[in-house]
């Protein structure tokens, strides 16, 4: 049986990119049979950069109602924030002990995040991969539905877990495996189409949210840039040409066709007819979904219920995973 894990930061807009990327695809899973889900609002990641911390509980709701709104069935699955399951900062520390400082300089988010400031970030920033790390394998999960810009942090869990079975001459870790949409896997930002859709661009404009009205979701791809060549009738010819690549992989992402399929609808034609359709589609999928986070996000007490019922079932299955970690390092217990 596959075990799925899966988070999400509670960092304001949740964008079209965390939509295609990840959450469509966590749906998808929950809903096989041989699969066991769990869909974690990771609000201590939330913290690793400065933000204003009045925001963070709304957004942890925001985010739980989006995963809801979006198919996410918290009887199914079991759908929680971090902040209420200590069993992952527990076993993160352990898991710091064994991660090598080389590994963590590498991750290219951290390098693309602080820039040339890397000295003022914070270390939690910088550490951060190995909290993921512990989110994964305190439920020794098997599977990690995540967007292609997250592929680099789940291979560096898995050298953690390893690390761990080598050192303690175990097995006890599987090694987890990411699973990404070959489709729809990295969602470029609507300015910048060699930038990627980010919830933190300073530009609104670079992004739809899932929270958009059929207005701005109309205005933003509208102004989404383009170049002046018309559209390519084979993949070869997107080459070079971020946008119309993004424009592309976005519309196939949003009605389930392939790469290919789309190129050759579009094949020869301008931007102005790919942009109408989109439009429309983007408001098909996106707009019931935002609907019903603003009809959930009315009555946050029900939120709240969910991921406190979601918290007590993910104790129950880390605990003793987190235990026998300690039991194995050598911690006592009385
Ligand atoms: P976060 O919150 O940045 O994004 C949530 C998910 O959305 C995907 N995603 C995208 N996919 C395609 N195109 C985009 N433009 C795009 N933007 C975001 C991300 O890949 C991610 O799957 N570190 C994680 C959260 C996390 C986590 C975990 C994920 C913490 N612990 C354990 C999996 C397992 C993050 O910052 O995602």
């Amino acid at each position: 049986m596959k075990r799925i894990f899966s988070g999400i930061q509670p960092t304001g807009n949740i964008t079209l990119g965390n939509y295609l990327g990840a959450i469509q695809n966590c749906v998808k899973l929950q809903n096989e049979a041989s699969c066991d889900c769990i869909f974690c609002v990771v609000d201590q990641h939330a913290i690793t950069v400065r933000r204003n911390t009045g925001a963070l509980k709304r957004s942890t709701q925001e985010t739980a109602a989006c995963l809801i709104s979006a198919g996410i069935d918290p009887k199914n699955s079991i759908l929680f924030n971090q902040s209420q399951v200590e069993e992952h900062i527990k076993l993160a520390w352990v898991l710091g002990c064994l991660t090598r400082v080389g590994w963590l300089n590498r991750m290219i988010q951290f390098k693309d995040k602080v820039g040339k400031s890397k000295d003022n970030a914070s270390a939690g920033l910088w550490c951060y991969p190995i909290l993921m790390a512990a989110d994964i394998l305190a439920y020794k999960a098997t599977h990690v539905p995540v967007g292609d810009d997250q592929k680099q942090h789940i291979e560096l869990a898995r050298d953690i877990a390893h690390s761990y079975n080598f050192e303690f001459g175990t097995e006890f870790f599987p090694l987890p495996k990411a699973e990404i949409l070959s489709k729809s896997f990295r969602i470029m930002s609507l300015c910048d189409g060699r930038k990627k859709m980010s919830k933190s661009d300073s530009s609104d404009m670079s992004r739809i949210n899932i929270t958009d009205n059929v207005d701005t979701i109309a205005y933003k791809i509208k102004k989404a840039k383009t170049d002046s060549y018309s559209l390519p009738s084979e993949a070869s010819g997107l080459t070079g040409r971020a946008e119309a690549q993004n424009l592309i992989t976005i519309y196939a992402a949003l009605s389930n066709k392939s790469l290919d399929a789309a190129i050759l609808e579009y094949g020869g034609c301008g931007f102005g007819r790919l942009k109408q359709d989109l439009t429309e589609l983007a408001i098909e999928v996106i707009r019931p979904i935002g609907l019903e986070i603003s009809r959930l996000m009315s009555n946050t007490d029900y939120i709240d219920n969910v991921l406190e019922k979601g918290s007590v079932r993910a104790r129950a299955l880390s605990k003793p995973i987190v235990r026998e970690v300690y039991d194995t390092i050598g911690f006592l217990s009385t």
